[in-house]
């Protein structure tokens, strides 16, 4: 059968992994297939969408990354690298809003200008699994404001809009001042969104701030902040929800702010 032929046209490949892979791919593609009765529309029809998402897809919009997100491969494959938790945080989804060159800022200092958002002080310290304090570490933040959009996404922002790199202190500590996230739709006016649509999917995801941390000697770390009241927990769009990752914003009368605590444990490489 074609399969078998298919399979064995990379028995030659010498590369072990990439003839391991592309066999791989193959015997599932084609079992796929077969399992569903696929029809020629409906492989034109996926052609299609693959096609539409390279034409939209340029270096602010990567509709191929949204595909993994909202199949679930992307949580999948950190799960592959992160099989169980080891007392450190735990990782979640880059996503396509993590900009480059995002400004070093002072400790405490704010990721906005001016931001329509709740102001949110976020602190915490960065740890080793060991529990000691890790100075000098670096925090690379982003997050939406109120009107629901990222900096990367809104026209009418300044550059660096609700984005920054922070340094620990001496005692591993951190803190800036953000806005209370809100939840936000994934983009959804490409092949993606018209997936989820015909299949009685909503697009949103809940509240979160993301945070990159990275210190020398420790396992790069990609994560998240959810807000614990947040709607859309059980049904994040990506997948991307772990519960060890939920906290809660505390408002404070005094301080006219939100607060919330996050301390963070890196992994020893
Ligand atoms: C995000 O959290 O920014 C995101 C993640 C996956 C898809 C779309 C957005
Ligand atoms: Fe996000």
């Amino acid at each position: 059968m074609i399969t078998a032929a298919v399979e064995a046209s990379f028995d030659a490949c010498e590369d072990e992994r990439l003839r391991t892979v592309l066999q791989s791919l193959v015997r599932h593609l084609h079992a796929f297939a077969i399992d569903v009765g696929l029809t020629e529309a409906e492989w034109r029809a996926g052609i299609d969408a693959l096609t539409e998402s390279g034409r939209i897809t340029d270096e602010h919009r990567q509709e191929f990354v949204l595909w993994s997100d909202a199949l679930g491969v992307s949580m999948l494959v950190d799960a592959l690298a992160h099989p169980t938790p080891s007392g450190a945080t735990e990782s979640t989804v880059l996503g396509p809003f993590w900009a480059d060159g995002s400004p070093l800022r002072e400790y405490g200092e704010a990721i906005f200008d001016s931001a329509e958002g709740e102001p949110a002080w976020v602190y915490g310290q960065v740890l080793g699994l060991g529990g000691g304090p890790i100075a000098g570490a670096e925090l690379d933040v982003w997050q939406n404001d109120a009107n629901e959009l990222y900096g990367v996404q809104d026209d009418d922002a300044p550059e660096a809009h609700l984005r920054g790199r922070f340094r620990t202190r001496d005692h591993g500590g951190y803190a800036f001042l953000g806005v209370r996230p809100v939840p936000y739709r994934i983009p959804n006016d490409g092949p993606v969104g018209a997936m989820l649509a015909a299949s009685g999917r909503h697009p949103w995801r809940p509240a979160h701030i993301h945070l990159v941390v990275s210190a020398p000697g420790y396992e790069t770390l990609t994560t998240h902040v959810f807000d614990s009241a947040s709607a859309y927990l059980d049904s994040d769009a990506v997948f991307a929800v772990k519960p060890s990752l939920l906290r809660d914003f505390v408002w404070s009368d005094a301080d006219g702010r939100w607060s919330v605590e996050n301390d963070i444990v890196l992994a020893p490489l």
